[in-house]
Formats: structure tokens, sequence, C-alpha cells
């Protein structure tokens, strides 16, 4: 029965992204939607999980009955996954995280006095790095979106990153990747386990994850 598949548990998910400052009134971001986070949170409420939804600005609707905290910066976002993680069984980290960020945030607005700027960008934490490197018994899902070398890149992070799981997306499929409704994934377990879907609407990929993660969930309770 999927409705308590997921009850007495509490998954986190981060959605959307960031948005690194650079003046007042400027901040460098990309195309994130949110939608396969927000999806991901409807889906883990509809089974009956406690969810907390760490979301970047989006233009999406919260879905009913998760606890939403709104973040804008990788920082921020750090902080609130580190507040939260204890307390989770699931996290999953559906959030386009900024990799890097300006290193000076002038307090005004930049003025246009020279032909050229250059800017100077440092790296953002690792969320989901610190998050392998400090979980005690939480199952971690990242995603992988890629352009290039999809599934070396992202069997990669799944071992980099300590993971339990990463969904594999190809951003140069038709129907997959930022902004659409669709998603073509394949997902990557540490045995070397694959499972390799079809184009799939983002609320039907989430299922498919949670799926994974019941499964996950079920093993470990065993053990
Ligand atoms: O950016 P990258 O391809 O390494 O992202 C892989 C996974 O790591 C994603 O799940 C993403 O949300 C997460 N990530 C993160 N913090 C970052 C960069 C990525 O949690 N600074």
């Amino acid at each position: 029965n999927r409705q308590d598949e997921l009850s007495g548990i509490h998954v986190l998910v981060t959605a959307g992204p960031t948005r690194e400052p650079l003046d007042a009134v400027r901040f460098l971001s990309n195309y994130s939607s949110g939608k396969m986070g927000y999806a991901l949170a409807e889906e883990a409420k509809e089974r009956g999980a406690r969810v907390t939804l760490i979301s970047g600005p989006t233009k999406l609707e919260p879905p009913q009955g998760v606890n939403l905290i709104s973040v804008q910066t990788a920082e921020e976002m750090f902080n609130a996954v580190k507040e939260n993680f204890a307390a989770a069984d699931v996290v999953i980290k559906a959030a386009a995280v900024a990799d890097f960020r300006p290193r000076w945030v002038t307090s005004g607005k930049i003025k246009k006095e020279s032909a050229d700027l250059l800017l100077e960008l440092e790296r953002t934490p690792d969320i989901l790095a610190y998050l392998g490197q400090n979980k005690s018994n939480q199952i971690l899902v990242g995603f992988a979106a890629e352009t290039e070398d999809l599934l070396v890149n992202a069997r990669e992070k799944l071992a980099r990153k300590n993971l339990d799981m990463i969904v594999a997306n190809d951003l140069t499929e038709e129907g997959a990747g930022f902004d659409v409704d669709t998603n073509v994934a394949t997902i990557l377990f540490p045995e070397g386990e694959a499972v390799e879907l079809p184009r799939l609407t983002k609320k039907e990929l989430a299922g498919v994850i949670l799926d994974q993660v019941a499964k996950l969930l079920r093993r470990t309770k065993e053990d």
C-alpha cells in the first residue's frame, strides 16, 4: 500500500537553483525550475512521509503539508540542510546548487565605469559531499545532470560523495533536464546495479525514485 509506504519516515528534499549575489541588484544562477524536487516532495508526502523541502527561488507552489524552508544562496542551503540532517531518514538532493560564487559582493550596484569587468569566483560548499562524510544512517540520494560522459561521471559522484543512489539525467536528451515536465534518467547504486528508465514525467520519476528509496529502507530495517 503506497499511502503509508513512508509513514514514520522523515524525507528531506532540496530543490531549485541557488542565487549567488554579485552586487545589490545582480546574482549568478542557473535554469533550474525546481520541478523535480517539488515532485519528489509531493510524492513523498502522498506516501505518508514527513517532508522538509529546502528550496532555492522558484515559481512553484509548495505541495500541501510539506515544511518549506526558503533559501537563496548555496551557503544558506548548506546551513538549512545541516540543521535538518540529524532528524532526517532520507535526503534527496535535487537542487542545482551553484558551484561557484563571486568572491566579493559589492554592497551597492557595480558601475559600468570600465570597458571590461573581471569576476573572481570561488567554490561554494559541496553540501552533498559533506552529508556523505557525516551521515549516520541516512539514505543519501544525489542527482547528476551532465552534458557529457553521463554514466561515468554519475558513478564517480556516487562513489566520491558516498551516496546510496544517484539519478543520472542526460541534459542533451530531448525532454530531460531543466524546466521541462519530463525527464530521462538512469538510477545507479553503489553495488553497480543500474535502472534505466524511459522518458517519464517528473512526477512519475519521483515515484520510481521513492520506490527505490523504500526498497533501501526495507533492506536497512532487515539488517
Ligand atoms: O554539481 P554536481 O554535479 O556535483 O551535483 C551532484 C549532486 O551534488 C546533486 O545532487 C547536487 O544537488 C549536489 N550538490 C550539492 N552541493 C553542491 C553541488 C552539488 O549538494 N555545492
